[in-house]
């Protein structure tokens, strides 16, 4: 069949707008009409670009008549937002990376996008060069999907890798891993889980049919992941990600957070190392799926952004928009707090080396019904002081707090080092 030849505005010529160029040098049915950049005078890595091409003014993309698809890959809410606002007005089609956007502006934007009648894709702003948003839509379709378990960062996954093999601090492993360029100057976004936070509200949003609210999203980054947690993690059996959960409850209320988690070596999420990314869904009918492969990077996005284009533009020569392309969400999920969820915990803390300590613990936990799994002593340490690991069983938030609560208070007990949730 002979498809239609579209012209696309791309906006952003960054790393992936770069990688996106050059894709689709192949691809002789999508001409790329305009390029709007910052810095019009930045020297570019790309071979013989027509520099013709380049604007300043982002609006030149998205105003122009002839320009069916607008790709966004510049990032962040403004003008990223406006932009998009009015290319759909115009009725154009919208490709875009911006896990941001989507996480914030996504319920207006594609309310807008449903009304127009135009297609907003983002295959590369999830998991980057992983297909998850068209398998979940498409091969998956039949599946009511209760659970997704997921790496949606390769920096965090880096420094925890590094961090865990080198037996070397948080610290020291980002100033490598900035050094190397796998992390950002400032690496807020990334460390403090922002960045996965905003992958799985909307992966969430897509997989569990319920629009999930960024604002209720619980976020913990890995800043306070210790050299001894990692050694005490390893000692029983996991590893430590940041790990990015949704799951459908019984009541039917969604838990989705982004959080640090000891993961058991059995669990195929604990052998996912440095960059890589992975998304686990649960569903019915498939079972358990595991998707796994490069999240970032100049060609990896670029193979969603163009997987996107030519998904757009061959719907565009049927006429007609294929309906996995609309957004069907309109029911708002209602959140579960932090507090009121049920895991399994990690307790590292330091004691007195004194008889009756453990006894002690034992009988605060038991207050809160807390069960413990596995209660370790790590060897005394300076000043006649004992390192003491537990793993609970499973335990609500709520009483896992007022325990540590009640034990910061406890005179036997120096510090609470540190508590991490617990995936099996
Ligand atoms: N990098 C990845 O591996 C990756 C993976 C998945 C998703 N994403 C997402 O993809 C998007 C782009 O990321 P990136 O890494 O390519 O960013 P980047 O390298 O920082 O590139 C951003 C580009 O946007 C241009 N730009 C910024 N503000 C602009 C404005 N107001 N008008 C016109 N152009 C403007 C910049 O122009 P100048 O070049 O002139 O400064 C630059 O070319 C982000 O949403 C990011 O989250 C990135």
């Amino acid at each position: 069949m002979d498809y239609k030849k579209v012209k696309i505005g791309l906006i952003g010529l960054g790393t992936v707008g770069c990688g996106v160029v050059k894709v689709l040098a192949d691809f002789p049915e999508v001409e790329i009409k305009k390029i709007a950049v910052k810095n019009i005078n930045k020297k570019r890595n790309i071979e013989n670009l027509d520099i013709s091409l380049l604007t300043d003014n982002p609006f030149d993309i998205v105003n122009d008549p002839e320009i069916d698809i607008v790709v966004e890959v510049i990032g962040g809410i403004e003008p990223a937002y406006d932009l998009l606002v009015a290319a759909v007005n115009n009725g154009k089609h919208i490709v875009t990376a911006n896990k941001e956007l989507l996480a914030k502006k996504g319920e207006p934007l594609f309310k807008l996008a449903k009304e127009k009648n135009t297609a907003i894709l983002y295959e590369a702003a999830i998991a980057g060069g992983i297909p998850i948003i068209m398998p979940i839509k498409t091969t998956l379709a039949a599946n009511k999907i209760n659970e997704i378990e997921a790496i949606l960062n390769g920096t965090t996954n880096y420094i925890l890798t590094k961090m865990e093999k080198d037996g070397v601090s948080y610290e020291e492993v980002l100033k490598e891993a900035q050094e190397l360029g796998y992390a950002e100057t400032d690496p807020t976004g990334d460390v403090e889980g922002f960045d996965s936070a905003y992958k799985i509200a909307t992966l969430a949003t897509i997989a569990l049919n319920k629009r999930v609210d960024i604002n209720k999203i619980y976020r913990e980054g890995i800043t306070k992941i210790s050299v001894d947690d990692m050694r005490f993690a390893k000692e029983l059996g996991y590893k430590i990600k940041l790990v990015a959960l949704a799951k459908t409850l019984e009541d039917g209320r969604v838990d989705v957070r982004v959080h640090p988690m000891l993961v058991h070596v059995k669990n195929c999420l604990a052998s996912i190392n440095g960059v890589t990314n992975s998304v686990v869904l649960e569903g019915f009918p498939v079972g358990r799926v595991m998707m796994a492969g490069p999240g970032a990077g100049e060609f990896p996005t670029a193979s969603s952004v163009v997987g996107d284009i030519l998904a757009i533009q061959r719907s565009i020569g049927e006429n007609k928009l294929l309906p996995m392309m609309e957004c069907h969400h309109h029911i708002n999920a209602q959140q579960v707090d932090i507090k009121d969820t049920v895991n399994k915990y990690y307790i590292s803390l330091t004691a007195v080396n004194t008889p009756g300590v453990i006894g002690a613990l034992g009988e605060v936990f038991g207050r809160h019904n807390i069960s413990l799994a596995s209660v370790l002593q790590k060897g005394i340490g300076k000043e006649n002081t004992a390192q003491i690991v537990i793993i609970t069983e499973n335990s609500k938030e709520d009483n896992i707090l007022t325990a540590i609560n009640e034990l910061e208070n406890n005179k036997n007990i120096v510090k609470i080092n540190n508590y991490i949730r617990v995936l099996e």
